[in-house]
């Protein structure tokens, strides 16, 4: 290899999850949600954008007919995250009021973002709502809220790739990476 070729190479970001392992972990969680939701038609309520990949997988996987709406979501800075507050950056077509909602999140850290979601489906009447996310970053005790299904969990590092962005970069990476140096 080039002397040029290696560098670019160095900066690339290091592989965690690569794409076989993420498609066998989609159809693994898809066929428990199939079995689990064998009575009822879901719907799932994508957040914008990291989930974007991970859904599009997620929703052929699964054997219902589902309902798919989208809902960005937005944490305000570090003062206000305490409280929870995220701020709705794009809104559902249509309202879950008596649905059966399976939201599906990219990757959940403190999970206050998940958690304030979860609230305000049900304020908005969902007949039930859980999560469904790829990757969990931390450890299961320090969860504000259960995550019945769950691709992966890691402890800590930045992750890109497979939907996931860093500044809107590396979203349509095949795989899951690691950024040594995010910036
Ligand atoms: P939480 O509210 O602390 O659970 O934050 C979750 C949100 O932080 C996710 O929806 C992402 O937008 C962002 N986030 C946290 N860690 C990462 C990461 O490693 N890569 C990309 N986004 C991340
Ligand atoms: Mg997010």
């Amino acid at each position: 290899m080039q002397a040029h070729e290696g560098a670019h190479v160095s900066q690339a970001p290091r592989v965690l999850f690569d794409a076989d392992t993420i498609a066998a972990r989609v159809r693994e969680l898809g066929a428990r949600i199939s079995e689990d939701y064998r009575e009822r038609d879901p719907v799932l309520v994508v957040t914008l954008g990291g989930a974007f990949v991970f859904a599009a997988d997620l929703a052929r996987a699964i054997e219902q007919p589902l309902r798919i709406d989208f809902m960005g979501a937005q944490s305000y800075g570090d003062a206000m995250q305490s409280s929870g507050v995220v701020k709705i950056t794009y809104e559902l077509a249509r309202p879950v009021e008596g649905q059966d909602v399976l939201l599906v999140e990219d990757i959940v850290e403190t999970g206050r973002t998940a958690k304030t979601l979860v609230q305000l489906l049900k304020a908005r009447g969902a007949r039930s709502v859980d999560m469904v996310a790829l990757l969990h970053k931390g450890t299961p005790d320090t969860l504000p809220l259960p995550i019945p299904y769950l691709g992966f969990r890691f402890e800590e590092g930045f992750v890109v790739g497979y939907g996931l962005d860093h500044a809107q970069r590396h979203r349509g990476l095949p795989h899951i990476a690691v950024l040594d140096e995010p910036g």
